[in-house]
């Protein structure tokens, strides 16, 4: 088998890359190794920056999205009961979010890669990148019960935090930094209309407490929970009862409704350095992970592909290898500048940890200031939208 670029990974990342290359007329192969059913209703991120959703338009596969996804112009922080609304339109001259789910955008990839004819290999084993080093890599595989070798010019690893790309490259290559917090997201999904039009992002003294939306009738929404906890201890009806404490809200109510899908995430922030060796580019959470408060990880994994395809394509159709070279240095500072703003949203909205007063008065202090202060809005609006590419 043969491909200019095999790809590792039918998440975000791998999906948005094989797509970018067939648009640029350049070949790929995407070898997953989960079924296609799995990949498509793995529930998870569910904003996408304004950037994004222009990619998905520009390169048509937006369609869906824009029929379904819901375009939102700000968002809701709010403080101990105190609501403040993050006007996007107002503070970043137009630019906004569309709330459509992670697994949404999956689905319209692998149906516009399908439908152009695109290889994606779903429940393939043991995929081992080879020879990254030189010019001839290679990915060893197992596909329905044989044993496969796909020659490549070039490895993206899209294969995600857990994947085995990042572990191919040679000890002492990468410089990794990282911080695990001491919260976890306990997250839902509730047959019942939002209660609200905006997302909703809660402080509150029992934790923080996120309303999110994913249609008229579904409701995505997170606690705050400590990561050593057990799922099994929270009902549907402790749920609902701590959702109401923390984002309750003067003259607001919030209907319940049945929860379909329970979850619970550990947060981390992770980032390796470069983000390349030899012939193997990493892009997505193969490279970096972000908390979710931000709202960031899929938008990251789009940002990478961008930069990554855009790079193969000056040295396919041109032989300009400049790109390639500079990859890792262009996806860094954007991927720094979002741990920035992810890490200031996970501090600035969390319960910290007991036993430090004074980390509680800083928090409380930057919680007023984003209250009342219009360049402190300014920041996160324009955060949160997403800063251009270039
Ligand atoms: P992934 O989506 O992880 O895709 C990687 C793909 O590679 C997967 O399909 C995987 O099956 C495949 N793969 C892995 N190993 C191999 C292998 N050895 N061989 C072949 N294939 C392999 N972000 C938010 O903004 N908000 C959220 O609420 C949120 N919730 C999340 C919940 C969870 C449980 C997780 C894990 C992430 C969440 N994220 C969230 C982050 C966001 O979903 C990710 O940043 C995004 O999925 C990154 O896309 P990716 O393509 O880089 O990686
Ligand atoms: C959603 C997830 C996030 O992590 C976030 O910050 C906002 C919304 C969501 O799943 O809708």
């Amino acid at each position: 088998m043969q491909t200019q670029v095999g790809i590792v990974g039918a998440g975000p990342a791998g999906l948005v890359l094989s797509h970018l290359l067939h648009v640029e007329g350049i070949d790929s192969v995407v070898i997953e190794q989960r079924s296609r059913s799995y990949v498509e209703t793995r529930i998870r991120a569910g904003v996408l920056e304004q950037g994004s959703t222009d990619l998905l338009i520009e390169t048509g596969v937006g369609g869906r999205m824009l029929a379904e996804g819901a375009v939102h112009d700000g968002v809701n922080l709010q403080f101990n009961g105190e609501r403040h609304r993050i006007d996007f339109a107002r503070l970043t001259g137009g630019r906004r979010i569309t709330v459509y789910g992670q697994q949404e955008v999956v689905k319209d990839l692998i149906a516009a890669r399908l439908d152009a004819g695109g290889t994606i290999l779903f429940e393939a084993a043991d995929a081992t990148p080879k020879d990254i080093a030189g010019e001839h890599p290679t990915i060893a595989f197992r596909h329905q019960g044989t044993d496969h070798e796909l020659a490549c010019d070039v490895i993206a690893g899209c294969d995600g935090f857990h994947g085995v790309c990042r572990g191919v490259i040679p000890a002492g290559v990468l410089s990794e930094f990282g911080r695990e917090y001491p919260f976890g997201w306990l997250g839902v999904l509730a047959t019942v209309a939002p209660s609200t039009d905006e997302l909703i992002y809660a402080f509150h003294e029992r934790g923080f407490a996120l309303h999110s939306l994913r249609s008229p009738e579904l409701s995505r929404l997170y606690v705050q929970v400590d990561p050593s906890d057990d799922i099994e201890n929270w009902s549907d009806e402790r749920i609902w009862e701590e959702l109401q404490l923390r984002l309750a809200s003067p003259g607001w109510t919030m209907t319940e409704g049945p929860i379909i899908e329970k979850a619970m995430t550990a947060m981390r922030s992770y980032v390796c350095e470069p983000m390349q060796y030899g012939r193997l580019y990493l892009a997505g959470d193969a490279a970096h992970i972000v908390p979710p408060t931000g709202a960031k990880g899929m938008n990251l994994a789009i940002a990478d592909v961008t930069i990554l395809a855009r790079a193969l394509a000056d040295w396919f159709h041109r032989g300009d290898h400049s790109g390639l070279d500079d990859y890792s240095d262009r996806c860094l500072g954007r991927v720094w500048r979002v741990q920035d703003f992810s890490n200031t949203m996970t501090e600035l909205l969390h319960v910290l940890p007991p036993g430090d007063p004074f980390a509680s008065r800083v928090q409380r202090a930057k919680q007023r200031y984003v209250a009342t202060s219009q360049a402190m809005q300014h920041t996160i609006a324009e955060n949160y939208v997403g800063l251009p590419l270039d």
